[in-house]
This record gives C-alpha cells, sequence and structure tokens, in this order.
C-alpha cells in the first residue's frame, strides 16, 4: 500500500508502529528469540523500526509542504490581465432614452417579439388589405415547416404592438415606454436590416393634447442631443394616429447650418408621432370620449447614428470586437 496522503500516511503508522502494529508486535515475539541470536535479530529489529519511522516521518514531511502549497493558491482568483468589458453601443442609447422618460413618470412594458396579426396590425386601425402586412414587409411563421400556409402568426414588425397590449391590459393613465426588437422582410446592406430596435411611447388620460405630445419630445430631444438642439413636426400619415406628424432634430453634426449628413437642409428627421386614433383607443376598449393620448415611436440605430456617428448598420450586429472595443469608457 502507498501512501497518497496525510490520512493514508497516519493509517500506515498505525498498521506499522502503533501500539499493536505489526512492527511493534515483532518487539513482543522477540522474548520467544534464542538467547544467541537476540542480539543480532534485536539489531534487524531496531533497524526495521527506525526505517519504518524515518519514511514516515519524510512522507509526512512531504505531504505537508504540499498541503501548505495547495492552500496558498488562491482557486478563485481570475487570470490576468482582466480585459475590460463593453456596453454595447444599443444598449447604451437605448437605455438612456428610458432613462430620460423616467424622469417624467414613463415606466418600461414589454411585449412579445413573436405577435400575432390583430396586436401588430388589426387593433392599431390599419385596413386589411395594408401594405405592410405584405410577405416583403413582414416576416409570417410558418406553421408547419416549409409550408406556406396563411398565418396570422408574424414577427412584429414594430413596437407599436406593444401599446395594443398595455392598452387592453391596463386602465389610464397610460404612460409607458416600450423598448424592443422588430423584424422587418429587407435585404441587409449598410441602411438596412432585417431586424432593429424601436421605442415606442404611449401616454393616455384625460385632457392630452398635441401640445403635450410637442413639450415631451422638445424635452427628450435637448435631454438627448443638448439644450440648443431645435425641433419641428411636419405632418405625416400613420394608420393607428390622428393626427400624424415626423419629427426632425436641428441637425446635431453642423448645428443646423447644413452638411452632408443632413443633406443641406439643417434637419435630420428622428421619429414618428401622433395622437392615438379614437378607432385604436375603442379597439383596446378605451373609452375615446372620455380619453385621449399620444403615441410616438423612434429607431434606437437611428439615434445611435446620430449620437456615435455609426454609419453602416451591419456593425452593430456582426460583433466585431475593434468596434465594440470603442464603447469601453461609456
Ligand atoms: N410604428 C411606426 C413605425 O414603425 C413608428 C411610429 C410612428 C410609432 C408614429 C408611433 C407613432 O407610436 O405614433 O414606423
Amino acid at each position: 500500500m502507498k501512501a497518497q496522503n496525510l490520512e493514508e500516511l497516519e493509517a500506515l503508522r498505525i498498521k506499522y508502529l502503533s501500539k499493536k502494529g505489526e512492527i511493534t508486535s515483532l518487539f513482543s515475539d522477540f522474548r520467544n528469540v534464542p538467547n544467541e541470536q537476540k542480539r543480532e535479530i534485536g539489531q534487524l529489529l531496531n533497524e526495521l523500526k527506525t526505517a519504518a519511522a524515518d519514511r514516515l516521518q519524510e512522507m509526512k514531511e512531504v505531504f505537508e509542504a504540499q498541503k501548505a502549497d495547495a492552500e496558498k493558491l488562491d482557486l478563485t482568483r481570475t487570470p490576468d490581465p482582466i480585459p475590460m468589458g463593453t456596453r454595447h453601443p444599443l444598449s447604451l442609447v437605448r437605455e438612456e432614452i428610458v432613462d430620460i422618460f423616467s424622469h417624467i413618470g414613463f415606466t418600461v412594458a414589454e411585449g412579445p417579439e413573436v405577435e400575432d396579426d390583430k396586436h401588430v396590425y388589426g387593433m392599431l386601425n390599419f385596413a386589411p388589405e395594408h401594405p405592410a402586412r405584405d410577405m416583403q414587409d413582414t416576416f409570417f411563421i410558418e406553421k408547419e415547416v416549409g409550408v406556406q400556409k396563411p398565418t396570422d402568426v408574424l414577427l412584429r414588425s414594430h413596437t407599436s404592438s406593444v401599446q395594443t397590449r398595455v392598452m387592453t391590459s391596463q386602465k389610464p393613465p397610460i404612460r409607458v415606454l416600450c423598448p424592443g426588437r422588430v423584424y422587418r422582410n429587407e435585404a441587409i446592406s449598410a441602411r438596412a436590416h432585417c431586424f432593429f430596435h424601436q421605442v415606442e411611447g404611449l401616454y393616455i388620460d384625460k385632457d392630452v393634447s398635441f401640445a403635450d405630445l410637442r413639450q415631451v419630445l422638445l424635452y427628450f430631444a435637448r435631454e438627448m442631443f443638448g439644450a440648443d438642439t431645435k425641433i419641428r413636426l411636419r405632418p405625416s400619415y400613420f394608420p393607428f394616429t390622428e393626427p400624424s406628424a415626423e419629427m426632425d432634430i436641428s441637425c446635431n453634426i453642423c448645428g443646423g447650418t447644413g452638411c452632408s449628413f443632413c443633406k443641406g437642409t439643417g434637419w435630420v428627421e428622428i421619429l414618428g408621432c401622433g395622437m392615438v386614433d379614437p378607432n385604436v383607443l375603442e379597439s383596446c376598449g378605451i373609452d375615446s370620449k372620455e380619453y385621449t393620448g399620444f403615441a410616438f415611436g423612434m429607431g434606437v440605430e437611428r439615434i445611435t447614428n446620430l449620437k456615435y456617428r455609426v454609419k453602416d448598420l451591419r456593425l452593430f450586429s456582426e460583433n466585431d470586437i475593434r468596434f465594440l472595443q470603442q464603447f469601453e469608457s461609456c
């Protein structure tokens, strides 16, 4: 038997050298040795005992040294140098947007990315034949792999679907911000991607007006892009808002004097907005005679592009460490 550690060594000591050990018991048989052999046998016995004791001691020292080394080793230590992790620019910007709106009472609501037609289009006042439902724009989920049957399960193409989820599950006053990923059937290029991120806002209460919408968006633009930022609202159309508008901010790159980024206009578009259409309120079970509200939706990639000048959308999802490392100190 070969001892592997201090415990096994002690077992060996007991087996051979303890009071009833095998070597010790040889000494009790010593009296039976004939007198003329006592001297020689006695010497051999002593040599055996000393050799065993010495070997045990030697092994004990080796094991004790090993144990001390093992205790010095800190197995919880991480290997160094520890590289500094970085935050993804889209997460940084999303959090900044959420933070800005949280100061004026908006809380975060989330909804599913795999949605149904009703929540993404139907309840948002999209006509049944609206082109957004087209296979060109929306990813529909096939119920059976490879079988393209008409289906109403799809990947949400905008975060406005979370509006319908919130309105059907909460009572006004409602003041929510809905950040999330959305999907569109687009060919991937520097300017378009099949998935991107939006932040939706929704505010419903008694007597909410377009002036409230304008003031909230002005507050946001100044917090996000600086106190000198100007905004302008241009009439637009969305099925779920009436009236609808698109909002531009004064170009934060040239300060509004005109540059290649704003194509010389001094303005850049950042979001769509409007007063929630009464049809939408009603389809979500909210009395449109009692309540009014506004909504807005913005692309996180667009805001990130303006803040950090990221021109190629593909950089956001390629996980290229050289791109991501630039956000180390953020
Ligand atoms: N859902 C729109 C889109 O994806 C963005 C949008 C526009 C959201 C106007 C809104 C809004 O809430 O009021 O293009």
